[in-house]
């Protein structure tokens, strides 16, 4: 098969590496890449966003299949584009990427059928969100509606700085359209979890879950950002908390997208908070987590190939998926300054010879074919265990042994709650 995986991230590279070890890959395109995946994909000279020309190299270039990863391409409707084409595309529609694309849409889902999640208002006028935010407990939760790499979220702990964050999202535009719409919601409390679920439309198979830390910094400090690191499992979850968030959450979402017309087919990402009255759904996502995959994918035991056709031809429920008995670990090293302003160029050394698995993100390869850091999210570098302590302390041995000028990592990924 001949295959072009969109995006540049760590979670590309974690796919387009899950993929080169399939027996039925035997062609491997991504678009753009970045320096890691250059090692294992050919990386093609087309942003994600750019969705004709990739619609273009896909058809000229005669791909069996087109892996989508990124949200940007889903919302912009890459998947049905090649779905007209003719083409084999994985990933939700654009119709059912909107419960990423939209917080106003996967709230008004939520309410709609009963499926737990924080008490909210949605405004599209500044003053009537200023006036509602007078007559609400502190702390509160604002966020844009649309798509903001994860930044377009803010925790304000008084009355003044929620009304700053209606007004740089509103009125000042901070995050341009994104921000038109925000949504008001209620703050939860409790630990965070993720879980990813392979979904056909009908059937939807969860994945070993997995914890993210979104915080800058250690202890849970300073700005949120993509994700600093992850672990795998994200929490002891007893099998009757997993079925409570099967019955309550998963299936009741999958079903609901379907009763709405948009079946969503691909992956989906359930950022849940685990509160004192259960579970309850903090966002969804159209795609893999980075850098969770980063920590799941490598104890997949089995071909993706297969999963990825099992999704798309709506046979998940004939299939088995299994995962190894470890438990794994992720640190992101990125670049200081990291997420608002970083310089980009920096040679990186130590990837090859850390002695651990490491997925790029933010590289590249300079004029001499060096590798240079080209983003804010540098690279990640996994490790496992039998565990959660082995895993952890595997990962920061590898991180210890890459270096570059300004480099920035929590020390802390797996030992706080997020
Ligand atoms: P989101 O982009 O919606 O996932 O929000 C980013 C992060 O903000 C989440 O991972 C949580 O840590 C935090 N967050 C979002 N919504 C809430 C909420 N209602 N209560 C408490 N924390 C929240
Ligand atoms: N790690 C959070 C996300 O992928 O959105």
């Amino acid at each position: 098969m001949k295959v072009l995986v969109v995006g540049s991230g760590g979670r590309e590279h974690v796919i387009c590496w899950k993929l080169a070890q399939s027996s039925r890959v035997d062609e491997l395109y991504c678009a753009p890449g970045n320096g890691g995946i250059a090692s294992v994909a050919k990386c093609v000279d087309i942003k994600a966003t750019e969705i004709d020309k990739l619609v273009d190299f896909a058809k000229q270039g005669q791909f069996d299949l087109v892996f989508v990863a990124p949200e940007d391409p889903l919302a912009l409707g890459l998947v049905d584009k090649l779905e007209a084409e003719g083409i084999r595309a994985f990933g939700p529609r654009a119709n059912a990427a909107i419960i990423e694309s939209s917080k106003a849409f996967s709230k008004n889902l939520m309410r709609k059928y009963n499926i737990p999640t924080a008490k909210y208002e949605l405004f599209d006028d500044e003053q009537a969100a200023l006036d509602y935010l007078e007559t609400q407990k502190m702390p509160i939760v604002i966020k844009c509606d649309g798509l903001a790499l994860g930044k377009g979220v803010i925790i304000a702990q008084d009355l003044q700085e929620a009304k700053d964050a209606v007004k740089s999202m509103m009125g000042d535009k901070k995050f341009g359209d994104a921000g038109s719409t925000v949504v008001i919601e209620e703050c939860m409390v409790g630990p965070e979890l993720t879980i990813l679920a392979f979904s056909d439309g009908e059937h939807a198979v969860p994945m070993i879950s997995s914890r993210d830390h979104k915080r800058v910094n250690d202890h849970d400090e300073g700005l949120n950002t993509g994700g600093m690191g992850a672990v795998t499992p994200g929490a002891d979850l007893t099998d009757a908390d997993m079925e409570a968030i099967r019955n309550r959450i998963i299936t009741p979402t999958i079903e609901a997208l379907k009763k709405e017309g948009r079946p969503f087919k691909g992956v989906i990402y359930f950022g849940l908070m685990l509160t004192d009255e259960g579970a309850k759904v903090v966002e969804y996502n159209c795609r893999f987590g980075d850098p969770e995959v980063q920590a799941i994918l490598p104890l997949l035991d089995g071909d993706l190939m297969d999963i990825i056709d099992a999704v798309i031809d709506g046979n998940l429920d004939k299939i088995d998926i299994n995962w190894r008995d470890k438990k794994s670990c992720v640190v992101v090293m990125a670049s200081g300054g990291y997420p608002v302003s970083y310089k980009k160029g920096y040679e990186i050394t130590g990837i090859d010879t850390c002695g651990k698995l490491v997925f790029q993100a933010g590289t590249a390869l300079n004029s001499e074919g060096k590798i240079v850091t080209n983003g804010g999210r540098v690279l990640c570098v996994y490790d496992e265990g039998d565990t959660l302590d082995e895993a952890i302390d595997g990962a920061y041995e590898g991180v210890k042994k890459i270096s570059f000028t300004d480099m920035h990592y929590r020390t802390d990924i797996g030992r706080t709650l997020g």
